[in-house]
């Protein structure tokens, strides 16, 4: 079985701050960082170092040329990453003292996939296999309908959230990722219980993962609902966690294992990768992951 993230590429140039920048404020950097990033690089990172057999899609521009040998470095395959003539998509990313993040994207070479590509790429996959979506590339509908067709499996973290969402075919996913914010715009509720209940019952062939933070993570399947609280650690950079989980998650959930089982792996990941800065440089290994759990 093997895994087909057709994903972003970004540049994430990160800026630890003494506080996040206010409306009409000027305000000084403490330090900037030039890091890997992007939503789908970080979650090729997380699978392979997870243990998954891995192969990125997607596109950068040219000096986005490092980005694909950091995935390489990692253990993903990068044989469908395509060079386009766009500056390579890019986020910029404020990290205040407690290490909460917000991030400005821009999307750039990401949004030069095309259905061609996406179908060139699927055809070297076959029934069984998975595709992995996040929200930061263009033919996010497309990729889902024609994986669906071909028999794959799909999961998407479906974020960062955005009107485009209500347009996906929701239905037809096996996993559906999401956070609080991302959780209430597609459930059009706020309290995560409401948020997974409506979920549930809109997309009941989908497991349905939503992650709360500091309250844990909860997900629920064939009227199973499973929460699994946070571990506790000192936060340094919060930018990844998401990613790190979809990762791991995916990992277990790929071979089986038991709703808890797959959010109490994606748990102790997602922890371990906030003690540390940066974004695709965050991501533990399995070992870790796995000495972690045993403490
Ligand atoms: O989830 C974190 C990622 O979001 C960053 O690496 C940044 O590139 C944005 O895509």
């Amino acid at each position: 079985m093997r895994v087909l993230n057709i994903g972003s590429l970004n540049i994430d140039y990160v800026y630890e701050m003494p506080h996040f920048v206010q409306p009409g404020e000027t305000l000084s950097s403490l330090r900037l960082q030039i890091n890997c990033g992007g939503k789908g690089l970080n979650q090729s990172i997380a699978a392979a170092m997870a243990g998954l057999e891995v192969y990125h899609a997607g596109c950068i521009g040219g000096e986005g040329s490092f980005l694909v040998e950091k995935l390489a470095q990692s253990g993903v395959h990068t044989d469908y990453i395509r060079q386009v003539e766009d500056q390579t998509g890019h986020a910029i990313i404020q990290v205040d003292p407690s290490g909460q993040n917000n991030i400005i994207l821009y999307s750039g070479a990401n949004h030069a996939l095309t259905e061609e590509t996406v179908d060139a790429v699927l055809a070297q996959f076959c029934r069984g296999d998975i595709v992995l979506l996040q929200n930061e590339t263009s033919c996010i509908s497309y990729a889902v309908d024609r994986a669906r067709a071909l028999g794959l499996r799909v999961a998407l973290n479906a974020a960062p959230s955005g009107e485009n969402l209500k347009q996906v075919p929701l239905e037809k996913l096996e996993w559906l990722l999401v956070n609080e914010v991302e959780g209430a715009y597609l459930a059009g509720a706020q309290e995560p219980e409401e948020i997974l209940r409506r979920l549930e019952q809109q997309y009941p062939d989908t497991t349905i993962v939503l992650t709360l933070g500091g309250a844990g993570s909860m997900a629920a399947r064939d009227g199973e609902t499973v929460h699994v609280p946070a571990m506790t650690v000192r936060a340094v950079d919060t930018t990844a966690a998401g990613d790190t989980f979809t990762g791991y998650f995916l990992r277990q959930a790929a071979e089986g294992g038991s709703l808890e089982s797959c959010l109490r792996l994606a748990t102790a990941a997602s922890a371990l990768a906030v003690t540390r800065p940066g974004a695709a440089d965050s991501i533990p290994s399995y070992e870790e992951v796995q000495a972690f759990l045993q403490k």
